[in-house]
């Protein structure tokens, strides 16, 4: 039977650390050494063993808050191909729900990237050129679906994690999905985070509100269309009605999204106007029109 287990006795944690770089490193004839980090000391390591106790694959969780990221995973070349990966991709996963964690993130390799999506984990972005040479994908895989939301509950984490990660102000601003169901979006902001010398929202605030919101309706469009791509705004015009003095509330609505999306299954950039509302409870406070344009994701072939 295989079995994953934590290296712990020096000579286990030597094995550990040979199979890692003989997997990981050696393949790019990089020295012994360069299959550590600082973070080693403080990480939880799994190490997998076949039925005759030959240690076959590697994998190391860190686990930072609500955070955990995946790394240092690799499995024996002869071994590959038989769900095995995937089996230590679950302990993983396991030992990070157990510790509470909201979100697992990683940098996979761009070959490694179609084994992670069958896991489970979404593609969000670029991620770095490692020695120089290995281009990786950033990923994330959410733990905690979004308690709040009965649509796509899943998706809406994934969108607020993506967020945390590419869009820090997003979490200091205090933005919350308050609603999806696939037609229209609303997101919440903190009034106390964005307040000004007048005890309303911050102008630049409510802006930033609105480009959220326009952006991340279209983010959850492209994976209800099954589509990749990144949403940046190249035009944004706002009118500002109202000082928002409660609860702001931004509103996005999805129509006619589908079809302006098209021409990205072509390989082309898909650009078009957005009409996003911000709510001061129930007063309309701002409208903001933005133009976006969203890139087709284009991959490093091999
Ligand atoms: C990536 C790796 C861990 C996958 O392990 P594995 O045991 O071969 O994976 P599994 O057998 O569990 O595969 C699960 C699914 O992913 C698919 N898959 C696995 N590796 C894949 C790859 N490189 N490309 C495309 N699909 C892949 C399998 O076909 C399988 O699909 P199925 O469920 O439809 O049959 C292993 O290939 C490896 O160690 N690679 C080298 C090191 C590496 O790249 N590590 C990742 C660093 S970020």
């Amino acid at each position: 039977m295989y079995r994953v287990v934590t290296p712990q006795t020096a000579a286990e944690l030597d094995a550990y650390y040979q199979l890692r770089w003989e997997l990981l490193r050696k393949p790019f004839n990089l020295p012994i050494g360069s299959e550590r980090d600082e973070y080693d000391s403080v990480a939880i390591h799994r190490m997998m063993l076949a039925p005759d106790g030959t240690p076959i694959a590697v994998g190391r969780l860190f686990i930072g808050g609500d955070e955990a990221q995946i790394r240092f995973m690799a499995l024996r070349p002869e071994c590959r191909g038989q769900g095995l990966g995937t089996l230590m991709v679950d302990d993983l996963v396991q030992l990070a729900a157990a510790e509470k964690v909201k979100r697992l993130v990683m940098n996979a390799r761009e070959e490694a990237v179609e084994f992670y999506r069958k896991c489970g984990f979404l593609e969000v972005g670029g991620g770095p050129v490692t020695f120089g040479r290995i281009p990786h994908r950033q990923m994330i895989r959410s733990l905690a679906p979004l308690q709040t939301i009965q649509y796509r509950p899943e998706w809406c984490q994934d969108l607020t994690t993506r967020w945390a990660r590419g869009v820090p102000i997003s979490e200091k601003m205090g933005m919350d999905i308050s609603h999806y169901d696939g037609q229209t979006f609303h997101l919440k902001a903190n009034l106390a985070a964005n307040i000004n010398v007048h005890g309303a929202m911050f102008a630049g605030s409510i802006y930033s509100q609105c480009v959220l919101a326009g952006w991340g309706l279209i983010w959850l469009q492209l994976r209800e269309e099954g589509l990749l791509g990144e949403p940046v705004l190249a035009e944004g015009n706002i009118t500002y009605h109202h000082p928002v003095d409660e609860a702001p509330e931004a509103r996005a609505a999805r129509e006619g999204m589908p079809a302006v999306l098209q021409p990205l299954k072509a390989g082309e950039t898909a650009r078009f106007s957005l009409k996003i509302r911000l709510y001061s409870g129930s007063k309309l406070a701002a409208e903001f029109l933005g133009q976006y344009v969203v890139e087709p994701v284009k991959r490093a072939s091999h």
